[in-house]
């Protein structure tokens, strides 16, 4: 039979709406079997899919694609050696893949909007250079049992890592004067040895036993992983990291600039003098997203995820040290100085983004509540539901509030002595939680009655970075960096669980929650993005692209978790995980409403 144009053209729209609604069913009832990474690639993006091949088993390797000109790179996993990479911005790529042991050469690769590339690509094994220069042994034989190493567990370890005493070869001299420094003498910082942890008693056997394992002749060590981050590529097969790298300070300019280099030899300064360095990211409601960078001169950056494009401002005083900042209902950014300049007068500023001008600052603790003999270094800040502001002094051991309507600044001071309250958050009850990181403790600040009421997870010393408030407005969780436990703090009775984080050496950091799920950042391994389910307990891995702590993360409208890599030393910025790349339909960073 013939068939007639029209009637071909019926047939022909007909199969075009029947493979369309095939595509969007798939899509939306069986998502799973999607094989074609194009459908779900955002408009002017590029996909990339290949295989990867080596000649030993691997699971879940990291598949990277560095575009050098827009300073960005991506990272998905493989899942039984294949690979799909969803939203590249077009351009030129270095494509690279590795996972412990293994790695490829880089590859080349350009790709245009709209575009399906497809790459594949071969592990061998790690050459020597790429592998760590300390050698690898077990812990037991880096540390050798006995009381020695129950008191440096307790007093050193616990803060330091199980990598910084086998990374010195100090005499008896030499440890002598570090455990004089970690217990406060002449120390700016304070005491970081708390004195119930060193009796007098134990000090001689402390010293004898870093002497004997960590003397003068001593080579650097490392204790070797056994227990490695458990992967599981059925929850890895969608997720997708993104990083967007700062901008470089041109010679003379910005961290190459003379008068900035000078800054800070010692102390926090000297931590981030000389460089970028990315920390605590914050979104705001028009997608950008907010970083501090703590390098000299101190800036904040905006970047537009949409476009990978990065602007860098100047603080007011781009000589006084920062570490956190917070974005209003208004859209204001505040920042707080973390140190001043002069050092007993930091102040909290408001930059307004629509003006793109500073416009307005406060004096912190103006009535001197904190002695100026004593360090202050405003911290980490938080807003309750009425805009007042809250801002922990991790130096200096108080909590400041900023009440909107009068405009006055007040000090508090926490009950535990020497604590470093470190994060902040606010409850559905406009209460305000501390984590203490020497402390050890959860702090309760009632913003009615002005009272502390102090919380101590059973393992002790624990040292407690931060915090974060439960999707039901209430729960507490937190997390025990130098014992790699996940804590939850139910309210009504006080009481707190913990859970072992299963792999080794984890140190968990900052943590928000995403309905029945607590995520976290954990910088043991070096870096990665953990999912807790509290219902089943069960605990998943998002290994990192970069080695770095992440002292900061955020929740998207999408689930996009945002951090920083800032102990990062090549690649400072900003970066995000989408835990199914597919179902995202903006690289906006619209921030996640409040559980409650
Ligand atoms: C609570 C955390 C903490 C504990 C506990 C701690 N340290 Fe430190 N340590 C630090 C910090 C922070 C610094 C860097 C800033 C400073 O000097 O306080 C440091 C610096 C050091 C330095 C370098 C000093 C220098 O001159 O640059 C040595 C060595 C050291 N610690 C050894 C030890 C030993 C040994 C112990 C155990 C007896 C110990 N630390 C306990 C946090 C800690």
């Amino acid at each position: 039979m013939r068939v007639g144009m029209k009637q071909a053209m019926r047939i022909h729209f007909a199969a075009a709406w029947g493979a369309l609604w095939l595509a969007a069913f798939l899509m939306t009832a069986l998502p799973g079997l999607v094989s074609s990474a194009q459908a779900a690639t955002l408009p002017g993006t590029a996909t990339v899919s290949g295989t990867v091949e080596a000649a030993e088993p691997f699971k879940a390797a990291q598949v990277y694609f560095r575009n050098n000109a827009k300073r960005m790179l991506y990272m998905v996993y493989t899942v039984g050696g294949k690979y799909n990479a969803l939203h590249l911005f077009p351009g030129e790529y270095e494509v690279s893949v590795k996972t412990k042991g293994l790695q490829s050469d880089v590859q080349k690769l350009t790709v245009t909007a709209g575009q399906a590339a497809s790459m594949n690509l071969s592990m061998h094994a790690s050459t020597a250079a790429e592998q760590r220069r300390s050698q690898e042994m077990k812990y037991d034989e880096i540390y050798p049992a006995g009381p020695g190493r129950v008191i440096a567990e307790r007093t050193c370890i616990y803060c330091h890592g199980q990598n910084y005493l086998p990374g010195r070869a100090f005499d008896e001299k030499k440890w002598s004067e570090a455990i004089d420094l970690m217990l406060g003498q002449g120390n700016p910082q304070g005491a970081q040895i708390q004195p119930a942890d060193l009796l007098p008693a134990d000090r001689a056997t402390l010293t004898k036993y870093l002497v004997d394992n960590f003397g003068p002749d001593a080579k650097p060590r490392s204790v070797r992983i056994e227990v490695q981050p458990p992967v599981d590529e059925s929850i890895l097969a969608k997720a997708q990291y993104i990083e967007y790298y700062f901008n470089v300070d041109a010679p003379g300019q910005g961290v190459n600039d003379p008068k900035y280099k000078r800054a800070g030899a010692t102390g926090e300064m000297g931590f981030a003098a000389g460089r970028r360095m990315g920390q605590e990211p914050q979104l705001h409601p028009d997608g950008t997203v907010w970083t501090v960078d703590r390098g000299f001169p101190t800036r904040i950056v905006k970047l537009d995820p949409r476009t990978g494009v990065s602007k860098d401002i100047l603080m007011p005083n781009p000589m006084a040290a920062l570490h956190d900042l917070e974005i209003d209902k208004q859209g204001i950014i505040w920042v707080p100085e973390n140190e001043g300049v002069p050092k007993t007068e930091p102040k909290l500023w408001k930059f307004d983004p629509k003006t793109e001008k500073w416009f307005e600052s406060f004096l912190f603790d103006p009535k001197k509540v904190i002695s100026d003999d004593t360090l202050k270094h405003p911290h980490s800040i938080a807003f309750d539901s009425k805009a007042n502001v809250y801002v922990s002094y991790i130096l200096g051991g108080g909590l400041s509030v900023w009440n909107r309507e009068t405009k006055q600044m007040s000090t508090y001071i926490l009950p535990t002595p020497n604590s470093f309250p470190y994060g902040v958050v606010v409850d559905t009850n406009d209460n305000v939680w501390i984590a203490e990181f020497h402390g050890s403790k959860l702090a309760k600040f009632d913003t009615r009655t002005k009272k502390f009421t102090e919380f101590d997870p059973p393992t002790q010393p624990a040292l407690i970075r931060r915090l974060t408030v439960g999707s039901d407005g209430l729960t507490i969780w937190s997390g025990l960096f130098s014992a790699g436990m996940l804590v939850k703090l139910d309210q009504k009775t006080g009481k707190i669980t913990e859970y072992k984080i299963p792999h080794q050496v984890s140190q968990p950091y900052d943590f928000t929650p995403q309905g029945k799920y607590v995520w976290f950042s954990d910088a043991g391994q070096g870096g990665t993005l953990i999912r807790f389910d509290s219902q089943t307990e069960k605990f998943d891995y998002f290994p990192a692209p970069q080695i770095a702590d992440m002292p900061k993360i955020r929740l998207t409208k999408e689930g996009g978790i945002w951090y920083s890599p800032r102990s990062s030393r090549d690649w400072p910025g900003t970066g995000v995980l989408y835990p199914d790349a597919t179902k995202i339909t903006t690289l906006a960073a619209i921030p996640a409403p409040r559980g409650w």
